[in-house]
């Protein structure tokens, strides 16, 4: 895996941001339409403030774009401030020339029988959109990846798990009590996509960025491939990942990595 520390979490969005910026080009030229993956939450902030900037600046159109975003909590309603639809529309879509219905969320309100069909046809959207050019991730503090929370299973069975409904672990809902008032008010479920969704792009980028977030990071990148630590799954893909570290999230690891 390239692991890449930039001074602060303003220059690893500003990399990222110029990442998928090259990506799109790249794939919008070979094949005329870009697929990337996203996340949500606090550290993607700064990279779509950059997006919008270089789209406002004339240097990124988004028109051939189609975005799939990683996760959305259930059950949610779209316009709730919470869900991860309005922080998209907030942060980027309504402020690019992405066309509405080449932008893909998992649905928080799609009723409980037909859950597992929605996120079966998640996948097959993705597939047939020709699969994710890049991947953009956050890292949780427990080293979740999309909402692919820490479990007993398997690294095989991990490796292979789909696009389905989670229960939120404790640290998870212990974050985002920030975002909706108390650890109760958290609504407990989330729709995501698997791991092996997130391992199928053909470039994973993971973005983290605070002291916070300093032991996940160093776990995941050098500790043992476990289920326990979702992050340390993308061992298993090493050539296409590459970790954008501000110096906080990297301080925990021995200083071999790449300073750009
Ligand atoms: C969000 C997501 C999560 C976050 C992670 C870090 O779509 O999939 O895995 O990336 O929880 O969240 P922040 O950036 O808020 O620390």
């Amino acid at each position: 895996m390239t692991v890449l520390v930039f001074d602060d979490a303003g220059a690893a969005s500003r990399a990222a941001a110029d990442k998928i910026q090259a990506v799109v080009k790249e794939a919008v030229g070979q094949r005329g339409r870009a697929v990337l993956g996203l996340a949500t939450g606090a550290t993607p902030e700064k990279v779509y403030g950059y997006l919008v900037r270089l789209h406002t600046l004339g240097e990124l159109s988004f028109h051939d774009v189609i975005t799939y975003n990683l996760d959305e909590y259930y059950p949610i309603q779209p316009l709730d401030p919470k869900s991860y639809r309005s922080y998209m529309y907030r942060h980027l879509f309504s402020k690019v020339d992405l066309q509405p219905q080449r932008t893909h969320l998992l649905d928080g309100t799609v009723p409980e029988p037909f859950v597992d069909e929605h996120c079966a046809e998640y996948e097959r959207w993705i597939a047939e959109d020709g699969g994710l050019d890049l991947q953009l991730l956050g890292i949780g503090r427990n080293g979740h990846i999309g909402f692919n929370e820490p479990s007993d299973r398997s690294v095989e069975e991990a490796l292979a798990l789909r696009t389905r409904i989670m229960e939120l672990h404790p640290v998870t809902r212990a974050d985002a009590a920030r975002e909706f008032g108390s650890v109760e008010g958290v609504i407990p479920r989330a729709l995501t996509m698997g791991i092996a969704t997130i391992l199928g792009a053909r470039e994973i980028l993971l973005l983290a960025t605070g002291a916070h977030k300093a032991e996940a990071v160093k776990l995941g990148l050098t500790g043992p491939v476990t289920a326990k630590l979702p992050a340390s799954l993308l061992q298993s893909v090493a050539p296409r990942v590459t970790w954008m570290l501000d110096q906080a999230a990297a301080s925990d690891l021995d200083r071999t990595a790449d300073t750009p």
